[in-house]
């Protein structure tokens, strides 16, 4: 089936002021919620990345997730809510002391909880696994869809499945054309990475997948009941604990063992430590492979290191400024985007500077190292 798929674009301003009732009564958003209820896909934005939404009750509409993103079978969807009565609609038991305080703490907001899951939520949404994954967004038009549709929505990343995920309505839009009917446009995503995805249901908290709520914010809720794996592997040698820790770390949530977030064009991470070494790295790389052309997504830091030495070396290639070290959000927000920019600019091949894995960094250096290639 092919679509006319129409792009809505939603005024600003009643996101950003949270005017529920306004977005509620928004002819976009009842068109987005009928659709829904009839069971096809609807695209929309949240505070992470944008989500290709359907009844997570509905197995019909669930398939068409994963049709439309050419998403394998075993990889479950999480599923969103706009209130904590549709939780208690979802799982089964009772929700535990430690699940309460970090839903108390980071709801609505990027943490995905996995419980154990209802028979009524079809074996389709969670890849045949008897745990759901939940989250309750905080972009207020995420909310106000779920609140008008009146349905949980299962919902991935509004991304072809392995590609990078969608920061912009027009991501989506590249990959769905014709494919989807409808895709809300709420502008940038202010977060940039997906949710963090944390298991609840063992004796430890432990991480899935690293995103948007950082291990050190867990960390300061959970206290000492905080699986601390990274810690672990930090006995090993430096480099060889950070590509463990960050490729292999989260081995649990199905999703992560697939190429993910990845450009077209070769994605390759320069490392740097102690980022002192990065301008001669650079300079290095040039000179291996002349006639290439190359797309560097480089710190501000860095950017400002280059001018200094007032070096044309990268004159005639192409450099973005992917935010400020000392400021990991400001990359965040800016990662997928800018891979999708590089990619549809016929480069050989796209070099992104490593950050330090502290804080939202190291959902930024997970979704790197899983996007790059390492030689
Ligand atoms: O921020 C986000 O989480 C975004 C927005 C749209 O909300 N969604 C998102 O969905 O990133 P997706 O499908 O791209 O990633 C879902 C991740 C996958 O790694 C999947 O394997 C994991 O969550 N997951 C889902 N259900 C799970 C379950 N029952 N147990 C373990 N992992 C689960
Ligand atoms: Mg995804």
């Amino acid at each position: 089936m092919t679509y006319n798929t129409r792009v809505e674009k939603i005024d600003h301003k009643l996101i950003k002021k949270k005017q529920m009732e306004m977005l509620k009564n928004h002819p976009a958003v009842q068109q987005a919620a009928d659709l829904l209820s009839q069971g096809e896909t609807v695209a929309f934005p949240t505070e992470t990345v944008y989500g290709l939404g359907a009844d997570a009750t509905n197995k019909k509409a669930v398939n068409r997730i994963y049709k439309a993103k050419g998403r394998p079978a075993d990889n479950p969807l999480i599923v969103h809510i706009a209130h904590i009565e549709q939780l208690y609609q979802i799982i089964a038991g009772d929700l535990s002391e430690i699940g309460d305080s970090l839903i108390k703490n980071f709801w609505p907001g990027p943490l995905t909880l996995i419980f154990p899951k209802k028979e009524f939520i079809p074996a389709e949404t969670t890849a045949g696994l008897d745990t759901v994954a939940v989250r309750m967004p905080s972009h207020a038009l995420a909310l106000a869809l779920i609140e008008v549709a009146n349905l949980p929505l299962a919902a991935p990343s509004a991304n072809i499945s392995g590609a990078p995920s969608p920061t912009r309505a027009i991501h989506v839009l590249d990959d769905f054309k014709g494919s989807i009917p409808l895709i809300l446009d709420g502008g940038p995503c202010p977060v940039g990475v997906e949710s963090t995805v944390v298991d609840i249901r063992g004796d430890k908290v432990e991480i899935l997948r690293p995103g948007g709520i950082s291990r050190e914010e867990l960390q300061r809720v959970t206290g000492n009941i905080f699986e601390e794996k990274i810690e672990k592997s930090e006995i090993d040698s430096e480099i060889d604990s950070k590509e463990k820790k960050i490729k292999n770390e989260y081995p649990i949530s199905p999703g992560m063992k697939y190429r993910h977030y990845s450009p077209q064009t070769p994605l390759y991470i320069i490392d740097d430590d102690n980022h002192n070494k990065i301008v001669g790295k650079i300079k290095g790389l040039l000179q291996s492979y002349t006639g290439m052309k190359m797309g560097f997504i480089l710190s501000q830091e860095t950017i400002q290191k280059i001018n200094e030495l007032k070096m044309n070396y990268l004159k005639g290639q192409t450099v973005k400024k992917m935010g400020a070290r000392k400021n990991p959000e400001e990359i965040a927000s800016r990662l997928f985007n800018l891979l999708r920019e590089l990619d549809k600019m016929n480069l050989d091949r796209i070099y992104i500077e490593a950050i330090s894995t502290r804080g939202i960094g190291e959902a930024v250096m997970n979704r790197i190292y899983k996007a790059g290639i390492t030689e």
